[in-house]
């Protein structure tokens, strides 16, 4: 049975109140029982000011971009070495907004991946379709092509310290859920294409779901044999929010 890892991603929001305010209400909260990781994803400023308020409980720090490179003459980007020195554990990679609005290309992503791992950290990495891409019927294609380029550049065995988040894009802000089945459908396909190349790993792997989940929608979609868990946007901004999907995700 594979753990459940419920995400937030705070994306461009919140000031050193707020987000000192969502940290401590997000670890007053934590559910009590177990099979289950909280993990949350501030802003790079508030990093180090978040993981001070998240020490000592159950609820990881990760980053949400960062460079591929390790030092130098790199304006404005990020090192994976300092986001490791501040406490992350995680980063998100390759999510849609970065590909689509700053250009990453699949390579790029690959590259970010490899980053994360090489300084001690374990990459989350989005894959999703358009709602052009899903109504041309080209889903599973589109996942493929973002997948493989990792496993072209990292080598499956990468997929050890690692998770995926099936991200369509047409479900991220949109209050329009991918259904339980929908997702399913894409978990499955994505956990099939890995077991083509490493069934233990395909079987070990969480992979999450991200768009427009809730409190009210996340027993569905976790309860899918093939969803681990959520990537969250809007909801993850509202400690209760958060915690109600935390609480779907408690295993008896
Ligand atoms: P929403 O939960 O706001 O749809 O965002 C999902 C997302 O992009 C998480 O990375």
């Amino acid at each position: 049975m594979r753990d459940f890892l419920v995400a937030g991603n705070w994306k461009m929001n919140g000031s050193i109140a707020a987000n000192a305010e969502l940290a401590s209400g997000i670890v007053e909260g934590v559910p009590q029982g177990g099979g289950f990781r909280l993990l949350v994803c501030p802003p790079f400023p508030y990093l180090a000011m978040v993981g001070d308020i998240l020490q000592g409980s159950n609820v990881a720090l990760g980053a949400q971009n960062v460079s591929d490179r390790e030092s130098g003459a790199f304006t404005g980007e990020t090192a994976p070495s300092m986001l490791k020195d501040v406490g992350c554990e995680f980063v998100i990679v390759g999510h849609s907004e970065r590909r689509a609005l700053y250009g990453e290309t699949d390579d790029a992503v690959a590259a970010k991946f490899m980053a994360t791992q090489s300084a001690g950290m374990i990459p989350i990495l989005c894959l999703g379709e358009t709602l052009e891409e899903r109504e041309a019927g080209t889903t599973a294609e589109v996942i493929d092509r973002q997948f493989d380029a990792v496993v072209d550049m990292a080598g499956v065995s990468a997929f050890e310290d690692a998770v995926i988040a099936y991200e369509p894009v047409w479900a991220i802000g949109t209050g329009m859920t991918a259904t339980p089945e929908q997702a399913q459908d894409v978990h499955k396909h994505i956990r099939a294409r890995l077991a083509g190349l490493d069934v233990g790993l395909a079987e070990k792997i969480q992979i999450l779901y991200g768009g427009s989940m809730k409190g009210d929608n996340a027993p569905g979609l976790l309860g899918m044999p093939d969803i681990d868990g959520g990537l969250i946007g809007g909801a993850s901004l509202k400690a209760s929010d958060f915690l109600a999907i935390a609480a779907a995700a408690v295993q008896s």
